[in-house]
């Protein structure tokens, strides 16, 4: 038979049987890419009637039915049903199976039901994830929708990392709880795990710590910012914001209920301003401190010499710790300039007593202070490359930001990395070579293909690459006061991102991830996400000079 002749005999036979005739469904546009996919001919028509029935379940299930039930809610005119049997028709049957790994799907769509085997609640989220790409974007904002048809898949997936992530700067400009859950929504739609949360920073601190109240009244202030790059003058407009414990609870529940994981970022031993400015004693020279106008990197870091910094420190995680169930805690650990120290007695004793041979050992004496503390309540650390220097101990991870050279390093010697290298994942950078165009950026140039061609463990073997946990892009806010601005900065560069992390890297291909990408950019129109549109003007631009030629 032609091929013709064929599909008009599958178009007949859908008409008859599977009901896809009133609107067809979806193509099947699914970033992160997929391991494996099969189209199938046919539909299912998912309606107010279709339930999802939890044939074999865990307790963390819960929360991913929870999920997709009420985003059809609003289309449907109410949630899914949930329901325990047998599978049966007309369902979204869904078995949670010990044999899978934890983060791995099986998705399949035929005429009579769905069917989602995974290896837990978080896999059954993503086959949700990849469910919710093949849904009109109608589901996004509520339109009403009577039926909806799903084309016939066979999926099997699972992540290439076990953690994907990105960062929120919250210090250099303060963004309110409704957009950090909003941030935390686009994780979730791009099927990431790790919420990287900087909370404390020269310009701002932004966690509440009971025990250190000006933290609050002082640090979480700064009465005006500078224009543009350092241009000397000031805007006169007041940049203030905290989270109390309670909403940061409730944000690490809503994130949790997204199989989301917030680390938090106390920085430390550098970008300390906003907490000298609290507690001028935390510094080497008594003060005074103000919460920092201007960007960059700034000489009064906390004294290493001075015990009461170290309590500090304990006080500060004893409040921390409970607030976040992550199994990592970030210290920081960048850009701290060594000058205080030279001239300090405290920091200059310690050295001594501790035969620590200049001030690099003295900040990984710092760090492993620390790192001790939170060992001993059972975290871990992560810290920006520079904790390197001085030498870091087998246990703490890296954050290869400084390039991939310090992951590199780290991975060499057995230590945990994840790769957040400026030169591909730093979203603050501009993503078009057109910076007039451009809102102000700290400079650079990342664009959606460079992003995109980021291989974390290229130049490692595969015990070193086996080191590399994961990777994560990077948004310092110093020059993005509205959360619109983060989300033009963030979409679609986040999307090549969530490729990079979940995608084997021999499926990726950019040229296909651009033939998906505009059916994503739907769903964030709907969402009323801002958004890049430059891939979409490279096409356009595109078809426009072949047309010409
Ligand atoms: C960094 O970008 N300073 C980690
Ligand atoms: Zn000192």
């Amino acid at each position: 038979m032609k091929i013709k002749n064929l599909l008009s005999l599958s178009m007949f036979c859908c008409i008859l049987f599977c009901n896809c005739n009133t609107t067809p469904p979806q193509e099947v546009n699914i970033i992160p890419k997929p391991v494996n996919l099969e189209i199938k001919e046919g539909c299912f028509s998912l309606t107010p009637a279709t339930v999802i029935n939890v044939v074999a379940g865990s307790e963390d299930l819960e929360a991913a039915n929870r999920y997709f039930s009420e985003l059809l809610s609003a289309s449907l005119g109410a949630p899914l049903a949930i329901t325990e049997g047998t599978a049966q028709k007309k369902a979204i049957n869904v078995t949670v199976s010990p044999q899978l790994k934890p983060e791995s799907y099986e998705l399949t769509v035929d005429q009579q039901a769905i069917h989602i085997t995974a290896g837990s609640g978080k896999g059954v989220f993503y086959a949700y994830q990849s469910l919710r790409q093949m849904l009109p974007v109608e589901i996004e904002n509520g339109t009403p929708l009577k039926k909806i048809n799903i084309q016939n898949v066979s999926i099997k997936d699972e992540p290439r990392f076990g953690y994907r992530g990105m960062m929120l700067d919250v210090c250099r400009h303060f963004f309110p709880v409704e957009d950090v859950k909003t941030y935390i929504d686009m994780l979730a739609l791009h099927k990431l795990d790790r919420f990287h949360w900087h909370l404390t920073d020269d310009q701002g601190w932004r966690i509440e710590i009971k025990k250190y109240p000006k933290l609050m009244e002082i640090g979480s202030t700064r009465p005006e910012t500078v224009i543009g790059r350092n241009s000397g003058e000031y805007d006169g407009t007041p940049v203030e914001g905290y989270y109390t414990q309670e909403e940061i609870r409730e944000i690490v529940q809503y994130a949790a209920d997204r199989y989301i994981t917030i680390i938090p970022e106390i920085e430390l031993p550098g970008h300390a301003s906003a907490a000298l400015a609290s507690y001028p004693y935390l510094g080497c020279t008594g003060g005074p401190y103000e919460v920092e106008k201007l960007w960059g990197v700034f000489d009064d870091v906390f004294c290493a010499g001075k015990e009461t910094t170290f309590q500090f420190f304990e006080e500060v995680f004893d409040e921390i710790i409970p607030l976040f169930p992550s199994e990592y805690i970030h210290i920081g650990g960048d850009e701290c300039p060594k000058t205080r120290w030279k001239n300090c007695p405290d920091c200059q004793k310690r050295i001594r007593q501790e035969k620590l041979k200049n001030e690099a050992e003295l900040q990984s004496y710092f760090v492993h202070r620390i790192e001790n503390y939170l060992n001993s309540k059972g975290k871990k650390i992560i810290g920006w490359d520079e904790i390197l220097e001085g030498g870091i101990s087998q246990t703490a991870t890296i954050m290869s930001w400084r390039g991939t050279q310090g992951g590199i390093r780290a991975a060499k010697q057995g230590n945990q990395v994840v790769m957040t290298p400026n030169n591909y994942v730093y979203l603050d950078y501009y993503q078009s070579k057109d910076t007039d165009k451009e809102p102000l950026a700290i400079g650079g140039y990342v664009p959606v293909d460079t992003v995109y061609s980021l291989n974390p463990t290229a130049g490692l073997n595969e015990a070193e690459a086996a080191k590399v946990i994961g990777v994560q892009a990077n948004l310092w806010s110093e020059y993005i006061p509205q959360f619109s601005h983060v989300q033009y900065m963030t979409l679609p560069r986040m999307a090549a991102l969530a490729e990079v992390a979940w995608t084997p890297n021999s499926l990726k291909d950019f040229a296909d991830f651009k033939r998906r990408i505009p059916a994503l950019m739907k769903r964030y129109e709907a969402l009323n996400y801002n958004f890049a549109r430059h891939l979409l003007a490279t096409e356009t631009q595109t078809a426009a000079e072949t047309e010409t030629k």
